[in-house]
């Protein structure tokens, strides 16, 4: 690994069964380059001793907030400040609890609240503990302040328990953080992102507007997975009512039009472009200048629309090499979503589509989480796919922003 992609690895280690496993993740992180220091919570030194972390990373571990020798070398607010990732792994259901109310009553959770690192957990737990809803808010929370959460699995436990709350291996964790952090964080850094969101309004008249259902929560989960990621990002925006990633340059517009003339703009400086607005396809061909009035003696009204520009597949024309960008685009559906998602993939020359079945209950428009397939095509037209189950759009967005920023790096080469 070059010395560009080596991590200052904070390893938490908190006190279930799988911290004996912890042993080889650290393994597996020193043996990759990457620089390690241990920090164990009391319950964790019941399961394994500071000695083999010690051992293993070559750095003395530490155990204890209130600890004068430990402070007079490097002290809690310097390693909190010295690593750029914090992994804990296992991270058990009173941890995960004390960290969603914002504790810090021992040496690990006192980091956590004062780095501004990365960070990323691996959950372990019995499978009742996992599937109680205070751990699910409590997982929720976390997600909402940034954590990544990697796993549970699913499988036969320690206590004889089968279910979902076993740690992930050491193998699986150390290749989501190399895949996630390492390689996305390297070839997203200084790029430009511009990610449409959200829906579009086309005015009826000055009080009525033709539009859709979403929230624009997919596309700004966007946004702060590519900020993550220390990407430039440009969020164009139709009317929500979200705050504004920080860090993100927000456009706000309201219709196609207006978001295709901001579109077209930032595209020509950009690195990907990512269309995840829900653009209204067509628009009134001349809004009343005042507010339509019912008539009396008429039982309809006939409005004419029009056709709104393709955003996506205008800019996905231009010449590869010319101001244009990797292009990423969503396909919404409600049937046949691979066979509907491959058509756009084609007609509108896109690199990558993010289909997604807008008709499933509990995903896609308006609420938290979503599921995809993933359809793409490199240089020679050779297809490829990956199906992302059902997740919070925050997980969603940095598995599509990685796997994006993978295929455009080698599309470039
Ligand atoms: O905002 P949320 O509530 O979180 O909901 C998320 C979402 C369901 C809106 C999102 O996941 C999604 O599917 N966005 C795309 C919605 C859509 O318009 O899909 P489409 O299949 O109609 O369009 C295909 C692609 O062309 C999209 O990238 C779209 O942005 C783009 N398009 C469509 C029409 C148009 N005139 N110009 C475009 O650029």
């Amino acid at each position: 690994m070059s010395s560009a992609s080596s991590r200052r690895i904070l390893l938490g280690i908190s006190g279930g069964i799988a911290a004996y496993k912890s042993a080889q993740l650290a393994r597996l992180l020193k043996q990759n380059g990457h620089q390690v220091r241990v920090v164990m919570t009391q319950g964790a030194q019941a399961f394994i001793t500071p000695l083999t972390l010690q051992a293993l990373t070559g750095e003395a571990v530490r155990t204890s907030l209130l600890d004068p020798e430990a402070e007079a070398g490097m002290g809690h607010i310097e390693l909190a400040r010295w690593a750029d990732t914090i992994l804990i792994a296992p991270a058990t259901a009173d941890l995960m609890a004390r960290l969603a109310h914002g504790h810090a009553d021992d040496l690990l959770t006192t980091l956590c609240l004062a780095s501004p690192a990365q960070k990323i957990m691996a959950p372990a737990m019995n499978q009742a503990m996992w599937a109680q809803p205070a751990t699910a808010r409590n997982a929720q929370q976390l997600r909402q302040d940034g954590w990544q959460l990697l796993g549970p699995d699913s499988g036969e436990q320690a206590c004889g328990d089968i279910g979902p709350g076993r740690m992930l291996e050491p193998e699986a964790i150390f290749s989501v953080l190399h895949q996630r952090v390492v390689l996305a964080e390297t070839s997203a850094h200084k790029q430009h992102i511009v990610i449409t969101a959200g829906p579009t309004r086309e005015p009826l008249d000055p009080v009525r507007y033709l539009s859709n259902h979403s929230s624009g929560k997919m596309g700004y989960a966007l946004a702060t997975a590519a900020l993550e990621l220390g990407a430039k990002v440009t969020l164009i925006s139709g009317p929500v009512s979200l705050p504004t990633p920080t860090g993100a340059h927000r456009v706000e517009v309201e219709t196609a039009v207006e978001m295709a003339n901001a579109a077209e703009q930032f595209a020509s400086e950009a690195d990907v472009f990512i269309g995840c607005a829900a653009v209204a396809d067509y628009r009134a061909e001349a809004p009343a200048e005042h507010k339509l009035k019912k008539r009396a003696g008429e039982d309809g009204l006939t409005l004419r629309l029009i056709k709104n520009p393709d955003i996506i597949a205008a800019i996905a024309q231009r010449p590869r090499g010319q101001n244009r960008p990797y292009m990423v685009g969503f396909a919404a559906e409600t049937r046949d979503l691979e066979d509907y998602a491959r058509d756009k993939l084609t007609r509108k020359n896109l690199d990558m589509v993010v289909a997604n079945d807008v008709s499933l209950t509990g995903l896609g428009f308006g609420v938290d989480n979503n599921a995809a397939l993933l359809l793409w095509r490199d240089s020679t037209g050779k297809e490829s796919r990956q199906e992302l189950p059902p997740q919070p759009k925050i997980e969603l967005a940095r598995t599509i922003l990685h796997q994006a920023l993978i295929q455009q790096t080698i599309s470039k080469n």
